[in-house]
């Protein structure tokens, strides 16, 4: 049977997640923006009460919610600030390889760290010249008795500048292409340098940074899963991760979508309010559709983790999908709004700035097609 009826428990906890949206992070969220601050006392009350770690299970002192009930939160969060919301869910970027393939030890001492205090973690995988193809990257670790020795650079890493420890992607046979990465725990305080603080387009409040890995020794215990299995743990991750941004997309579009429908009942042109209008009407009525159908993409391709299935095909249907609904609709927002859409004092130029990293960051719109492309003409066992 197929029912979209939340239940009580699911209900009680997207209204968790929107209160604290509406209460504390709209009425920020152009401040952030503005600023670029990051957003530490918004992480330390939604740590508090329970809206981050969602995924970390209750063994480790997270909550262990499913995938489902996770992106109900991540959708309410992204409607409130989806650079906010970016800051306050990388965790459960940064430790599902842990929990994918990492040993219990491992995932001991490090998920209860995030769950013990608001501490941030952060994964990283891309490079300069390794965005896409992550195969390319040129990050070297090296075995050495007991320890490993990491030396490499890794850009737009989202809390690189704030974290705690870093996952992180390195090649330990380089003559193997994707079969030769690894993953590894690297706590920060091993040596690890932060260099830069990129200034965005949008989603301004979320740290991204450069943070590079100077001949930093971690013990060899801190390798996540088999040496060499790197690449599919990424693979894995971005296929558990990637419900969760399609969730953040529709956030961004439901939020762009409310304020126009609002804007459109109070402004008035030819004598009537512009709601009044067909193209306004028409615009408005796509909106809403895109909308409904990213949501319903979003949840599917969490539902089916949750029973246990492969999601990859859904995961990036999803967030393709989502992503470009949530850009639309932002840029039409815009529209609606007129010229002063354009204009800061306006809120729906924020959102259009912050709906284009839901296009590019965990696989580009691109990438997505790739997978789905590969998925139906060539699909994996
Ligand atoms: N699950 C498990 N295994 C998978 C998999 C999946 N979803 N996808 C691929 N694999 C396996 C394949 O079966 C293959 O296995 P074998 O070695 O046994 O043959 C292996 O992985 C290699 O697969 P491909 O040949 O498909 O690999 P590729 O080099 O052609 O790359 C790609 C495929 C889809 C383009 C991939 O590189 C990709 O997803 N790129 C995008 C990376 C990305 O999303 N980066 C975002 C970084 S995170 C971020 O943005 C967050 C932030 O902080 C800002």
């Amino acid at each position: 049977m197929v029912d979209f009826t939340l239940s009580d428990e699911q209900l009680a906890l997207r209204e968790l997640a929107h209160d604290f949206a509406a209460k504390e992070i709209r009425p920020v969220a152009w401040d952030y923006d503005r600023d670029s601050t990051f957003p530490q006392h918004i992480i330390e009350q939604a740590w508090e009460l329970g809206l981050m770690n969602v995924y970390i299970p209750e063994r480790f002192g997270g909550v262990g919610l499913s995938s489902f009930a996770g992106v109900l939160i991540e959708e309410e969060l992204a409607w409130g600030c989806s650079g906010i919301q970016t800051s306050v869910g990388c965790n459960g970027l940064a430790t599902t390889p842990l929990l994918l393939a990492g040993s219990e030890e491992l995932k001991r001492r490090y998920l209860e760290r995030l769950t013990a205090a608001p501490l941030l973690a952060s994964f990283c995988l891309t490079e300069p010249d390794a965005g896409s193809d992550v195969s390319a990257m040129k990050t070297r670790a090296v075995r050495r008795h007991d320890k490993y020795v990491i030396s490499g650079s890794k850009c737009f890493i989202t809390n690189g500048g704030y974290a705690d420890f870093y996952t992180v992607y390195a090649k330990t046979d380089p003559q193997a292409g994707h079969r030769g990465i690894s993953c590894f725990i690297v706590p920060r305080d091993a040596g690890v340098l932060v260099d830069k603080h990129e200034d965005k387009m949008g989603q301004r409040a979320s740290n991204t940074a450069t943070v590079t890995f100077p001949d930093v020794e971690v013990p060899a215990d801190h390798l996540i899963g088999e040496e060499n299995a790197g690449f599919k743990i990424a693979m894995m991750t971005l296929d558990r991760t990637r419900p969760g941004v399609a969730a953040m997309a529709v956030g961004i579009a439901r939020a762009a979508f409310e304020f126009a429908v609002s804007y459109a009942k109070e402004r008035t042109q030819f004598g009537v309010p512009i709601a009044m209008h067909q193209a306004i009407q028409f615009m408005i009525a796509d909106m809403a559709t895109d909308i409904e159908a990213a949501r319903l993409l979003a949840w599917k391709s969490a539902v089916l983790l949750d029973e246990g299935q492969r999601n990859t095909l859904l995961s990036s249907h999803a967030k393709r999908f989502a992503a470009d609904v949530a850009m639309r609709v932002a840029t039409d927002a815009v529209q609606v709004y007129g010229g002063y859409g354009f204009i800061k004092d306006y809120p729906v130029e924020k959102l259009m700035r912050d709906a284009k990293i839901m296009q590019l960051y965990e696989g580009t719109a691109q990438i997505q097609r790739i997978v789905i492309a590969r998925e139906i003409f060539a699909p994996r066992d």
